[in-house]
């Protein structure tokens, strides 16, 4: 309820007194806070190793990345075709991911998901991914360990800021269909292959946007699949 309250006003957000407001209705009304998670990405594989090692392992040829922002990922990775998405800079496509969608005619061997942090957007960039995505290829995530209540909450309130991408993950995790795991790295980074689920999550939940992250905090290990990188690329 609150949250949809925040959405509404969330042309708003970019705004400091406003992020004070938002901050100051979330810590007297908002969701529990249970306290933070200490993940430690400081020692281990940043987004850009980890994607390039997997491009390399598998020999990948398409690349697609969804949000781009100052090319810190997208100008480091090195594969024969790179498509990267954004409305506003960097890449090589100025257009929304959804209108990006609607025209593109192309598959992908890996598409990294890094647009809007939302979580309907998220799981729409997921499934039309899913689309255009070769049958080996992979999709990764980015920001699926959010590592406090504000980092995932909506507006965006905070500089290291996640969003609520966690929830679109859980709710492909519950799919049969889809081999889910998240990286212990760079503010978690979901990846979704395309084959039987070998370790499917079985949740009654029905809106996995409706989820707390008091939920998150209890069950992350078991939510997200968490792996470290060095026993992903194995199984791959
Ligand atoms: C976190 S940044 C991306 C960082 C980049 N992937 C990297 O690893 O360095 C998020 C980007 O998503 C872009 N974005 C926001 N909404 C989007 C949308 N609907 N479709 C595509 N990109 C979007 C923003 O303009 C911003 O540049």
């Amino acid at each position: 309820m609150l949250e949809t309250f925040y959405e509404k006003l969330s042309g708003i957000h970019g705004k400091k007194k406003w992020k004070k407001f938002f901050k100051f209705i979330r810590t007297h009304f908002g969701e529990e806070n249970p306290g933070d998670l200490n993940f430690d990405f400081d020692n281990r594989i940043s987004r850009i190793e980890l994607v390039q090692k997997v491009i390399d392992k598998k020999n990948f040829n398409t690349y697609l990345e969804i949000g781009t922002f100052k090319d810190e990922l997208f100008s480091k990775i090195n594969c024969k075709t790179k498509v990267g998405v954004d409305p506003f800079s960097g890449g090589n496509v100025r257009m929304k991911s959804d209108d990006f969608f609607l025209q593109n005619k192309q598959s992908f061997d890996c598409i990294f998901i890094d647009g809007l942090h939302h979580y309907y957007q998220v799981l729409k960039d997921i499934n039309n991914s899913l689309n255009v995505l070769n049958e080996n290829g992979i999709i990764f995530v980015h920001d699926c360990l959010p590592k406090s209540r504000d980092a995932q909450s909506i507006p965006r309130t905070e500089a290291n800021w996640n969003g609520d991408v966690w929830k679109a993950f859980v709710n492909k995790r519950s799919d049969p269909n889809l081999d889910c795991y998240t990286c212990y790295a760079d503010q978690g980074i979901g990846s979704i292959l395309k084959r039987s689920n070998r370790n499917t999550l079985k949740l009654s939940i029905k809106n996995f946007k409706k989820m707390k992250y008091v939920d998150f905090y209890k069950n992350h290990k078991t939510y997200m699949n968490i792996i470290e990188f060095d026993d992903f690329i194995k199984m791959i």
